[in-house]
């Protein structure tokens, strides 16, 4: 007895041992090709090295091989088209999206529509028409713009004075915008002032202006506002972290003091920014969850490289950030929708 146990055992080390390459042996290899927008992004770059390294943890697990290539489309859309050209043409088994013009996506899902290659969207929402072209093996994951701007709103609007801080009843503000025709761009600038609309009146300081989610140039923006208004100016809204931090630079550089004379309010939530927060440096942000977007467009992509068809939306929730803790990364639930229910709801929702 005493023996078959013992050799049961040593069988049994045998077989662990050998497990992970056992599987390994069996696991297959995929090939994805991932197309960003552009790698001089802070945000995108923490979603592409998430959306890496989670990939690879799940190769750990379930013994398969995702052999993901990057490709940087510098903000060109003639580069980066050329690039997914080249991914069809090699016959990857997947692709991963993030479209410099997202208007241009029908004629890249037909392309891998004929080539038989699924396809997840991700960080800039595609026109509902997109989402019908292939239905089942196209698929967008992300977070629905109008709510980050709706956060930016109610966190000036949940301060003390409401953003008014020399308290003649009307917040002055600028904006600070994204790239044109970018769909967050356009509703965190629609939804944020509309939102405060609801407890102050506003009034914009000049135009809004396009800093193209790029630090220096949200400074650059911030400086020229700061000497031509001066203290008329109380709060900035940033369509993204990036330029608010350059308005921070702005601001400091102006030697005036964030949440005392003048309110700062971004998106995406940026460790730098995570870590203004703790100091009481920054007014606040919205977390633009990198980590849950990235977690799913990888399990949808693995359901896609199985052979499933899946919904054509796979959402995330931003989250408001007035202190560090707020913008804890966690692994969250998606919410799956078909085209008809996203628009139902963001009809109830916004009027849109
Ligand atoms: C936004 C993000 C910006 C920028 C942009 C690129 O969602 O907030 O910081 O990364 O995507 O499309």
């Amino acid at each position: 007895m005493k023996k078959i146990v013992l050799s049961l055992l040593a069988l049994m080390m045998v077989l662990v041992s050998y497990a992970p390459t056992q599987v390994k042996a069996k696991g297959k290899t995929y090939e994805i090709g991932v197309a960003i927008y552009q790698y001089n992004d802070n945000f995108m770059t923490l979603f592409r090295n998430e959306l890496a390294s989670y990939f690879e943890e799940l190769g750990k697990k379930d013994g398969n091989t995702y052999n993901l290539e990057f490709q940087d489309g510098k903000n060109d859309q003639a580069t980066q088209t050329e690039q997914l050209n080249n991914f069809i043409a090699q016959g990857k088994d997947l692709l991963i999206a993030n479209l410099v013009d997202p208007t241009g996506a029908d004629q890249v899902i037909l392309s891998a529509q004929n080539a038989n290659i699924p396809v997840v969207l991700i960080n800039r929402e595609p026109d509902a028409s997109t989402m019908k072209l292939w239905p089942g093996k196209t698929t967008y994951v992300g977070v629905d713009a109008r709510q980050s701007g709706v956060y930016q709103g109610e966190i000036i609007a949940g301060l003390k004075n409401h953003g008014d801080i020399n308290g003649d009843g009307v917040v002055k503000y600028i904006m600070i915008q994204g790239d044109a025709g970018n769909v967050d761009a356009e509703q965190r600038t629609k939804y944020s002032v509309e939102t405060l609309n609801k407890t102050i009146k506003t009034e914009m300081l000049g135009e809004a202006q396009r800093g193209n989610w790029d630090q220096a140039k949200g400074q650059e923006i911030a400086a020229n506002a700061l000497s031509q208004y001066g203290d008329d100016l109380e709060v900035i809204f940033s369509n993204n972290d990036g330029m608010a931090l350059g308005a921070v630079q702005a601001i400091n550089g102006a030697g005036r003091k964030i949440n005392k004379d003048i309110y700062v309010v971004g998106v995406d939530a940026l460790p730098e920014v995570v870590e203004l927060l703790g100091k009481g440096e920054f007014t606040g942000t919205v977390l633009n969850d990198h980590f849950n977007q990235s977690h799913t467009a990888a399990e949808v992509a693995i359901k896609l490289l199985n052979g499933e068809d899946v919904s054509p939306y796979f959402w995330h929730d931003y989250v408001k950030a007035t202190k560090p803790e707020d913008a804890e990364l966690k692994r969250l639930d998606y919410r799956e929708e078909t085209i008809e229910e996203y628009q139902t709801r963001i009809k109830e929702a916004y009027g849109e």
